[in-house]
């Protein structure tokens, strides 16, 4: 199957633009499944919650999950992309599954970065979804640094763990070569590129979107300076092997009873 990923450079609060630029880029492609940035369609920093009330849409029904429904089906694409979306008087950090059906699924963001908490609320579960034979795990960005995110949805029989991302610091996509590893998965990290300056607040954010396979080797990378679509062929039944060696099974040999120490709150 081809997988691949849009680092793009969004306009902050400009959602018409950005949807069209990234659905006319996407446009070139067919018969793919590609991941998006986190709030690809709004940039990144909300001033206020108001500021947020005024983006966020609803999921599905809203301007950007129609017009990537449209694109999905015309060219038989899978689309993952990060959104602010308005469910039931509350605010999310989404990441939004369209199949080439243009049928719509949602991940909330469970982990919460930095002034993320003061206006957006938490997820409540994960998410794996179907893209023909292949599952789709959702996590978005800062999901990264808890390796039981990738863990749960490996378990739960993702293939390829789907990453729309505002990274800010450099340490994700090393990390992710490690996730990969050690659940025989790939993963598509989609970054985004360029600065915000709102108020007092400013972020760089850090591009080198990639694509890793099982092994943790690289597939195909961005740099941190430019827009970019990146498309690879898989062979998405090499995340089916989980034997690291003839004797070990990485799921298999897990000892979950000594594990309760992960599932307990902080002493
Ligand atoms: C992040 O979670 N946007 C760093």
């Amino acid at each position: 199957m081809r997988i691949g990923f849009l680092q793009l450079r969004p306009r902050f609060g400009a959602v018409k633009e950005n949807v069209r630029k990234a659905t006319a880029t996407l446009e070139r492609i067919s018969d793919a499944t590609i991941v998006l940035p986190e709030l690809f369609n709004s940039g990144y920093l909300f001033r206020n919650e108001e500021e947020l009330a005024s983006i966020a849409e609803t999921v599905p029904g809203g301007f950007t999950v129609s017009e990537m429904q449209k694109l999905a089906k015309r060219n038989r694409l899978n689309l993952v992309f990060g959104m602010a979306q308005k469910h039931r008087g509350k605010f999310y950090n989404s990441a939004v599954y369209v199949s080439s059906k243009g049928t719509v699924e949602v991940y909330q963001k469970v982990h919460l970065f930095d002034r993320e908490k003061l206006f957006f609320t938490k997820g409540s579960s994960f998410k794996v979804v179907s893209a023909g034979d292949a599952k789709l795990g959702l996590l978005i960005c800062f999901d990264w640094v808890f390796p039981e995110v990738s863990r749960a949805l490996a378990l739960d029989g993702a293939h390829i763990l789907c990453h729309p991302s505002n990274l800010i610091l450099p340490y994700a996509q090393d990390a992710m070569k490690t996730r990969c590893i050690e659940n025989r998965v790939f993963a598509i990290t989609a970054n985004r590129i360029g600065s915000e300056r709102r108020g007092a607040t400013s972020l760089a954010f850090t591009g080198k979107s990639q694509i890793v396979n099982p092994m943790g080797e690289v597939l195909a990378s961005a740099s941190d300076r430019s827009e970019s679509l990146r498309v690879v062929e898989i062979d998405v039944g090499e995340a089916n092997n989980k034997n690291f060696t003839p004797n070990n099974n990485l799921f298999d040999d897990r000892v979950p009873p000594l594990y309760a120490a992960l599932v307990r709150k902080r002493r």
